[in-house]
């Protein structure tokens, strides 16, 4: 087992209001990591803390062994972290091809390569023939031509599993990825989380309907007020007298 990332005492405070109180967290390469917590816990500003959309007050983002604590969001995603969001944020006006096809980085636009036409045209292949790939994989290839504001709020949540597959990334960060899903398609996008695990990619997942999401995941994390309160397996987290009173007295 090796830890992929980790968060040291990370703290954040939004003006006078402390949001992460010294949060500590590490995922093992390879797993579904999962945080859970009432509303306003701090898991959404624990993510964009992490891929650098908003800055750490103190405290450390180690990735890979590196602190990205101070990177820009790009530069963290360059590094192989991508996200999704809570809300959906495709672009409606495009396809769903097109949506795939701007999420991956036009290695092909550096100034030397665009002279070499032939190199151009071939990468534009290989990346059409991965969106393919891609769409294929989750089942949505039915949809490309399709403009984004067409699709329900299931589809949607694949194709933002799609754009974050065009990077080949190494860990894939999830903000609620089944919210307002039906519970088919949810456990279909679960699925296809736990196929990529299998495939090298390791997730961090923040999701709210433990009904469905608990028996995708590999370990367990609970926040409350801005600190982990219990970790571990379904079973330790669960039954923590102190997670069961902040799910129960509403935080
Ligand atoms: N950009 C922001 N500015 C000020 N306060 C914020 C901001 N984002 C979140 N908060 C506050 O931080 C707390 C935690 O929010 P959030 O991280 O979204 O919780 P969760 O995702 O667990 O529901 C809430 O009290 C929220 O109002
Ligand atoms: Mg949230």
């Amino acid at each position: 087992m090796s830890v992929i990332l980790e968060t040291r005492n990370l703290v954040k405070f939004f003006g006078d209001v402390l949001v992460l109180d010294g949060v500590n967290i590490k995922v093992e390469r390879n797993s579904v990591t999962l945080i859970i917590g009432p509303n306003g816990s701090g898991k959404s500003t624990l993510i964009n803390v992490i891929t650098g959309f908003y800055p750490a007050t103190s405290g450390q983002v180690i990735f890979e062994g590196r602190d990205i604590t101070r990177m820009l969001p790009y530069q963290i995603y360059d590094l192989g972290i991508v996200r999704t969001f809570q809300t959906p944020q495709p672009l409606k006006k495009l396809t769903v091809l097109e949506n795939l096809l701007i999420a991956r980085k036009h290695v092909g636009e550096g100034v030397i390569s665009a002279l070499n036409y032939k190199k151009w045209m071939e990468f534009e292949e290989e990346l059409v023939e991965r969106a393919f790939k891609v769409l294929e994989f989750l089942k949505i290839d039915h949809l490309w031509h399709e403009e984004s504001y067409k699709l329900s709020g299931g589809q949607l949540k694949l194709l933002e599993v799609g754009r974050a597959l065009m990077t080949e990334p190494k860990l894939i960060i999830m903000d609620e990825p089944i919210a307002g899903v039906a519970p088919a398609l949810a456990h279909d996008i679960l699925k296809k989380v736990n196929e990529l695990k299998n495939r090298g990619i390791t997730f961090l997942i923040v999701e709210h309907r433990l009904d469905i999401a608990l028996k995708y995941v590999d370990y367990i994390y609970a926040m409350a007020s801005g600190k982990v309160i219990a970790e571990g397996s379904e079973e330790e987290v669960i039954n923590n007298p102190h997670v069961v009173e902040v799910y129960i007295g509403g935080g």
